[in-house]
């Protein structure tokens, strides 16, 4: 049965309505609180008076409510299961042993004289202790970074620069997909452009790797001698808790900041309401730490709730395309979240490698990070879920901590393809180009009005940049840079951004990130970037490049291009096409004219709209001629 039935979200919908600060505030007392707050939200997204706070005035420990408060009732039960790369090596962690593991990992971080307010840069694979050295910051009041593995060592040293990190933890290799990570050697390159005192290794692989004396410390020669305790700190509501970089349209990745209380509240809040666990459930969200899912849907939410969660630190095609099914029948699966790309990319590969797996376990389906298309979404429900399951769609943003629209099951009907309604509290409208809030069933920019507790607080370091990102295209309102329509129900159907964020395969790579490496190569004279729709990913990279007069594009070039971007930023923005073009359709003033290289890249012939603002409308037919 449904813990939260039609009649109990109707009446959370109601008293988010009618009493919002008590609705926010009963909310909070799912968490443990050295000091309950007694303030809900504070907030302006007025340019003269803007702050975003919640339960300000309430203090806590994120540790706390993940690990010591579950020791009583789960102390022996699996909090955390490592699924490693090679199917059934990996290991279980219990409640009482991740807190253990918590706090030694805490004690090393404050014997470096780490502590509240500190930045530390976590670059892992999905192994345990990735979740320990989150969780150990947590406890210190220091505030991680967590930066996927598959970013560049460039990437990493632009975060670990930015945030002004004063200390790295990784491990020496990481696994996947059957090849070796050279996870330390990255942070070795890195470290050279941004150094920092402290780098500790966990081991993974056990290989040897290069340490410098002095800097980096191998966690398992220090960690038998610290203590399996550790005096949690009484952190604000409103102290950072974490940093995690993301790309926009503009610029390069900001960092988004969420602060403690609100991020927990809605973290653990939106697991239990979207998920519903059970004691006996076996969780699995395949998303790695390094993204914002990680964190809240295989980490924090999860612990939170006293749930098992499994840390996947494999791909979705190795061995074979049945991992996952093989996975959820070995470990008993009973909710499996993953990404519309994966599901895509495993329907391609035909039934049978799902339905020689029993799949029996799993009584919850659910994806994230992407729009999927109803053919995927049939798929998923029909073959993978048996026709006897629900799907949970949940549209949200490293922005907004957690789920804000999704299914409840049990008591939403679901559509395929539509994330459904936003969850009670969450007021989403919809606008049309001048801000003007569209009725009914309508296309327009998804906005949010009101803000809710898990929303990020700033851009690290540049609070400016945060207002004018999410708060200056319509005055007054949250702007998520997604498309959206909505039907006759009152249901949202995200149609993907519709700024220069691409969404690759659920991972979002701004397109000024791949235009500026492309242009830092010599022969490259100018480049633009757009996305174009892929079968598998979603979205891929496009990109337009005029090298300089005399040179040829060669498909040399093209692969130089292509390790460019994976040089400055990593494998995933790589472009999927390179367009050769002697010039670049502008306005008059020099605008890119984006929407004409959309076209193109969508492979339209014709149907540019008005190009009579073009500098030189001939670049069209010429762009036309060049296409591969
Ligand atoms: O375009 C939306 C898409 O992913 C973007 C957020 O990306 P990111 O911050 O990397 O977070 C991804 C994981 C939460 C959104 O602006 N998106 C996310 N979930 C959905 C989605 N699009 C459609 N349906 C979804 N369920």
């Amino acid at each position: 049965m449904a813990r939260y039935g039609p009649a109990e979200v109707e009446a959370l919908r109601q008293q988010a309505e009618s009493d919002p600060d008590g609705f926010w505030l009963d909310l909070a007392k799912r968490l443990d609180w050295y000091r309950p707050p007694t303030k809900a939200g504070d907030w302006s997204y007025n340019e003269d008076d803007f702050h975003i706070e919640w339960y300000a005035d309430g203090q806590l420990n994120l540790s706390v409510n993940c690990l010591d408060r579950q020791l009583d009732a789960r102390g022996d039960k699996v909090a955390l299961i490592f699924e490693a790369d090679e199917p059934g090596t990996g290991r279980s962690l219990t409640y009482r042993e991740i807190y253990e593991e918590t706090c030694r990992f805490a004690n090393l971080l404050k014997s470096y004289d780490i502590g509240r307010g500190d930045r530390v840069m976590i670059y892992m694979p999905m192994i345990p202790e990735a979740a320990a050295a989150m969780l150990a910051c947590a406890r210190i009041g220091a505030v991680h970074s967590v930066c996927f593995g598959g970013f560049s060592p460039e990437s990493l040293a632009g975060r670990i620069s930015d945030c002004d990190a004063c200390a790295v933890i990784t491990a020496d290799e990481g696994v996947r997909g059957g090849k070796i990570i050279p996870l330390k050697l990255n942070v070795d390159e890195a470290l050279k452009e941004s150094p920092v005192p402290t780098c500790i290794v966990v081991t993974r692989t056990g290989n040897d790797v290069p340490m410098t004396e002095g800097r980096d410390v191998l966690y398992s020669a220090v960690r038998e001698a610290l203590s399996t305790e550790c005096e949690p700190e009484v952190m604000n509501a409103e102290d950072p808790l974490f940093i995690l970089y993301t790309s926009g349209s503009t610029g390069k990745p900001k960092g988004v900041v969420h602060t403690t209380g609100g991020y927990a509240v809605w973290a653990a809040t939106t697991f239990d309401w979207i998920f519903q666990p059970q004691a006996s459930d076996i969780f699995w969200c395949t998303a790695d730490v390094g993204w914002i899912t990680g964190h809240t849907y295989v980490v924090y939410g999860p612990l939170m709730n006293g749930a098992t969660s499994i840390m996947f630190d494999g791909v979705p095609n190795y061995p074979d395309f049945g991992r996952f099914w093989e996975t959820v029948d070995r470990l008993g699966v009973t909710i499996f979240y993953t990404a519309p790309t994966a599901i895509r990319a495993l329907e391609r590969e035909g039934d049978d490698w799902v339905t020689r797996y029993s799949r029996e376990s799993i009584r919850l389906l659910g994806t994230v990070g992407e729009p999927i298309n109803p053919d995927a979404w049939e798929w998923y429900w029909r073959v993978v879920g048996g026709g006897r399951v629900p799907i949970v769609d949940t549209w949200w943003q490293t922005e907004t901590g957690a789920a804000l629209i999704s299914p409840l099951p049990g008591s939403t009907p679901m559509k395929p393809g539509s994330a459904t309604q936003p969850l009670p509290g969450i007021h989403a409208i919809l606008v049309d180009e001048h801000g003007k809030e569209l009725e009914g069933a309508v296309s327009g920019n998804l906005c949010l009005t009101t803000s809710w507790p898990g929303q990020m607080r700033t851009v690290w370091g540049d609070h400016k940049r945060f207002f004018d990102t999410y708060f200056t295209t319509y005055r007054g309102r949250y702007f998520t840079g997604d498309g959206c329509r909505r039907d006759e129900d009152g249901y949202y159907w995200i149609t993907g951004r519709v700024d220069d964020v691409i969404n690759v395969s659920g991972h979002r790579v701004g397109s000024a990130e791949v235009e500026s490496s492309l242009v830092s190569h010599p022969l490259v004279a100018e480049a633009a970037v757009v996305g174009y729709p892929h079968d598998i990913k979603g979205s891929a990279v496009y990109a337009f490049v005029t090298l300089n007069a005399g040179e040829e594009g060669t498909d040399a070039v093209r692969q130089e291009l292509i390790k460019e971007v994976r040089h400055d930023i990593g494998g995933l923005a790589a472009p999927e096409k390179i367009h050769f073009t002697p010039a670049l359709p502008k306005t008059r003033s020099g605008k890119i004219m984006r929407r004409i290289l959309r076209k193109i890249a969508e492979g339209a012939t014709d149907g540019f709209g008005d190009t009579s603002t073009l500098a030189d409308p001939s670049v069209v037919d010429a762009l036309l001629a060049g296409r591969q």
